[in-house]
């Protein structure tokens, strides 16, 4: 399966304002590739990956395409754009059998009354999978023991696996994965990561919502850095990492624990009261007259001053 979106906007009506979420988002999910999406929290991450489900409540705009082409041996045949289509078809056609999501907190995402082998056999029933409960239980490490527990009665790991179980039961070619490892420490974060990457491996094009860099560059082919619903740098994960370009991009970098451990100054702007020009500005040290207007992205940046990037 092969994701373009393009021009993907998000806006929401509120008392007396407009929430600027997402403004033309433009990017390519490749099959057998991980692009990692990360940014500050509020900067329009999970807006993203809700409006490409259909998720999104009533008080939201959604404008641009997002063209989902299926591959070959996928039994589909027609690419479906997932803006446009009716909201019937994303649950019929599309959700869980073409785009499949791993949720934030899948201990709470869980029905917490039923067993997760019950809620398993839910989904693989459901989307008429070809796998069985079992099989796909053992595909992601879980004994058939975990799989009578309740959700409080499941580790963080655990309830990850069997979250991870169940956005495969339909063996989807997309897999949105928007912060799969939040609460999990160091080591069940790297096991989610490396088995990422083996979904991957096998085909499927994955999108990964993170603001954890390490995770991403663990698992990541290409990375995307959005800021206050931008995005501002897009590139192999290697070169964001090593040689970002935008200097919120280096920013982000330099705020690792492993790099300088210096947080970017200052605070992201209200999404309800955008700057005119670059959104960064009020933040960057690199800023000039240019700024004053919007960045176009080019060449997988957007910033006037792209390659002036002082690094901490
Ligand atoms: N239904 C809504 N109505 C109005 N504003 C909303 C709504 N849903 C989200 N927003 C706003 O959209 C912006 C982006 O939110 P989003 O949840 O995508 O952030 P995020 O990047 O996923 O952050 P985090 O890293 O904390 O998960 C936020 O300012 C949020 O308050
Ligand atoms: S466009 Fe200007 S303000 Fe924006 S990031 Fe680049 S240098 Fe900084
Ligand atoms: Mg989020």
């Amino acid at each position: 399966m092969k994701l373009d979106v393009s021009g993907l906007s998000v806006r929401f009506r509120v008392p007396g304002a407009e929430v600027r979420a997402v403004t033309e988002a433009t990017f390519q999910v490749r099959p057998g590739r991980c692009l990692a999406l990360v940014g500050e929290s509020g900067c329009g991450k999970s807006v993203l990956a809700h409006a490409l489900l259909g998720l999104l409540p009533g008080n939201a705009t959604v404008t641009g395409r997002a063209l989902l082409s299926p591959g070959p041996g996928s039994g589909e045949t027609e690419a479906v754009d997932l803006l446009a289509v009716p909201p019937a078809v994303l649950a019929r056609r599309v959700r869980g059998r073409m785009v499949g999501l791993i949720p934030q907190s899948p201990a709470t995402h869980l029905t917490p009354v039923r067993t997760a082998r019950a809620q398993l056999a839910e989904a693989v029933r459901e989307l008429g999978s070809s796998r069985t409960a079992g099989e796909l239980a053992e595909r992601f490490g879980l004994r058939p023991a975990d799989l009578d527990r309740y959700p409080h009665e499941l580790s963080g790991g655990m309830a990850q696996r069997v979250a991870n179980a169940i956005a495969l039961a339909g063996d989807p070619g997309l897999l949105l994965a928007d912060e799969p490892t939040t609460g999990l420490d160091r080591p069940l974060v790297e096991r989610a990561m490396d088995v990422l990457r083996e979904l991957c491996d096998e085909g499927r094009a994955v999108l990964l919502i993170t603001h954890d860099l390490r995770a991403a560059e663990r698992v990541a082919d290409d990375i995307a850095v959005m800021y206050a619903g931008r995005l501002v740098e897009i590139g192999p994960a290697e070169q964001v990492m090593e040689r970002p370009r935008h200097p919120y991009a280096a920013g982000l970098v330099d705020a690792q624990p492993d790099r300088a451990f210096v947080p970017v100054p200052g605070l992201p702007p209200e999404l309800t009261d955008l700057p005119g020009g670059c959104a960064f500005a009020p933040r960057c040290s690199r800023v000039a007259d240019a700024c004053r207007t919007v960045p176009a992205m080019e060449d997988g940046v957007a910033c006037w001053r792209a390659g002036h990037v002082a690094r901490a």
